[in-house]
Formats: structure tokens, C-alpha cells, sequence
């Protein structure tokens, strides 16, 4: 199984397009060292022609035009992206949906049910998009069974139910269900190897636990560095944990959750806000989580499972 990472940061990308802070406008200047990144998004693929697009990144076209894995060219209209899922109805997650419509046939649509429901009414994208190419909905059911993808063949992939909140657009912001949020759990059933992907998360529970002590490689969420970047930025008044993002450093944090993993396990940060000083290449923090064996994701990553 290979997975690649189409877009490793969060939501705004970096640079974000309105934003002067440190990073982006470093980056901009070329004054630091870093690399820009689009939207948080992932393809995971069995035989390198049909992809599981997970998340629709606001970048996705973009994102098919720097990875031509990802066009096939079988016929004159044709694509890579076998289906979509998604883990969560963020914008940065599914506003790609709609640069999608040109599909000929519905586009195969994995979402819980809860998801969907956002995707009906808060940012009603399937109604949308029943006047293009239409959505052929899956919903995900959340009782331990894996999802049967039949264009991922050997590979189990089980989702995670995670405790946050619907996006702010959602008529259930402040109501969360069961549902709002996922990780996946991918099981490569020919080696047995296994990959966590869960780029939201605001707290480690007891089943996220249990998935990353199973797992060979955790792909998780490397939002923040710490609790109140945004605030101490001036950027927003919400604190990462509102936010549905536990940060990195700190007691609790994601360093102190990853380094209570088997040294053998693969750590790579993803969803990186264009805040964060992981990004610099050069930063202390950077060399902080180097020296705990963790790695930040970047746009064309591949990781072979
Ligand atoms: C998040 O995960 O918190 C998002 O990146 C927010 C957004 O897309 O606006
Ligand atoms: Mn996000
Ligand atoms: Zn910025």
C-alpha cells in the first residue's frame, strides 16, 4: 500500500494568502527555510491506478497536477481518484468536492453519517453538487467493521471515531456527535504493517491510544506547536484545543504522547498551521522534535505500508 501525502498543511495552506505572520511572510521574502504546503489531504493507493482520495483539499486540482499518479488517462475523461472520504466536513477537507463535478458518473462519496448531514444543510455540498456529477454517498458506520473498498484490495481500513466538534458552518457546532470526527486505522492484511492517519486531534483517547500503540507509522495531527500560537500572534482568540488540536509541546502534548510509542514506530507530524515554528527547517523546535525521532510531513511525501 503506498500512501501520499497531497497536502500537509491546515486549513489557509502556507502562506496563507492574507497572512503577514513570521512563516508566511518569511516565506513569501524567502527569508526562511521552509517549503510551502497546500491543504490537508492524503491518497492511499493498492496498485499505484486507483486512488482513495481522503479529504478533498480546497487545493485538489492543484494537487492532481503535481501528482500524475493521479491521472491515468485510460479515456478521454478519466481519473485516478477511484472515491473520496472524508474524516471530518471541514472546509479545508471538503470544498474540493466541488472542483470534482466534471466527474461523468456520481462521485463515491465515504463520510459518516453525521458528516453527510453537514454536507446536506451547514454547507449543503450534496444538494451542490446534484446539478454536476452528483454524490454517490457511503456512509461510514462506526461499529468496528472495516470499510470495504474494493479498489484498496488487501487493505482493511477502520475508522476511528474521535471526541471534537463539527466545523463552525455546522448546525451541531456546540452539539457534537458521535461521527463529527474520525481517524483511520489502515491495515495492510499481505505484511500486517499499519498506519494511523488522524490529522485532528484534540485528545488522546482511549481507542486513539490503543490505535497508535498498534500502529507502525502514526501520521498525526501537527496543528499547533503550542496552545496559544494563534493568540500570541494576534491571529485569533481560539486556543488550539477549541480548535479540536493538541499542540506539541508542553506537558501532555504530542512529543510527550509520541515518545510513549515503541521507538520502532514511524512518528510524522501532519495538518501543520502555517503558524507553526516546525516549519522553519532550521528552528529550535524542529530540532526538538528530531531529536524525539518525529517527523513533519510535506506535500509529496510517499510512505510505503
Ligand atoms: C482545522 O482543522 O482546525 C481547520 O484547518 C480549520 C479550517 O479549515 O478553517
Ligand atoms: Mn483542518
Ligand atoms: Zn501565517
Amino acid at each position: 500500500m503506498r500512501l501520499k501525502v497531497l497536502g500537509s498543511s491546515a486549513g489557509g495552506g502556507f502562506p496563507q494568502w492574507n497572512c503577514n505572520c513570521p512563516n508566511c511572510a518569511g516565506l513569501r521574502a524567502g527569508t526562511i527555510q521552509a517549503r510551502a504546503r497546500t491543504q490537508s489531504s492524503v491518497a492511499v493507493s493498492v496498485n499505484g491506478v486507483d486512488w482513495l482520495l481522503v479529504n478533498a483539499s480546497p487545493e485538489v486540482l492543484q494537487q492532481v497536477r503535481e501528482h500524475p499518479e493521479l491521472q491515468p488517462a485510460r479515456q478521454v475523461r478519466d481519473s485516478g481518484i477511484a472515491a473520496v472520504l472524508l474524516i471530518d466536513a471541514q472546509i479545508d477537507h471538503t470544498t474540493g468536492l466541488l472542483m470534482l463535478r466534471e466527474r461523468g458518473t456520481p462521485l463515491p462519496l465515504y463520510a459518516t453519517p453525521e458528516v453527510l448531514s453537514d454536507l446536506g444543510d451547514g454547507f449543503p455540498l450534496t444538494r451542490m453538487l446534484s446539478f454536476y456529477c452528483g454524490l454517490d454517498t457511503r456512509p461510514i458506520a462506526l461499529n468496528g467493521t472495516p470499510l470495504d473498498l474494493p479498489f484498496l484490495g488487501g487493505v482493511d481500513v477502520l475508522p476511528v471515531p474521535l471526541t471534537s466538534q463539527p466545523p463552525p458552518y455546522s448546525p451541531f457546532r456546540g452539539k457534537p456527535r458521535v461521527g463529527d470526527n474520525i481517524g483511520l486505522l489502515f491495515v495492510n492484511r499481505s505484511n500486517g504493517r499499519r498506519l494511523f492517519y488522524a490529522p485532528g486531534l484534540g485528545q488522546i483517547e482511549p481507542q486513539v491510544q490503543a490505535a497508535m500503540a498498534s500502529a507502525d507509522v502514526v501520521l498525526v495531527d501537527g496543528t499547533f506547536w503550542t496552545e496559544d500560537e494563534m493568540i500570541r500572534l494576534g491571529l485569533s482568540k481560539k486556543p488550539a484545543a477549541v480548535m479540536g488540536h493538541l499542540p506539541q509541546s508542553g506537558p501532555g502534548g504530542m512529543i510527550e504522547v509520541l515518545d510513549a510509542l515503541p521507538a520502532s514506530t514511524r512518528k510524522v507530524l501532519i495538518h501543520i498551521n502555517n503558524t507553526n515554528p516546525i516549519l522553519r527547517e532550521d528552528s529550535a523546535e524542529r530540532a526538538e522534535l528530531s531529536a524525539h525521532g518525529i517527523e513533519v510531513a510535506f506535500d509529496g511525501l510517499e510512505i510505503t505500508l
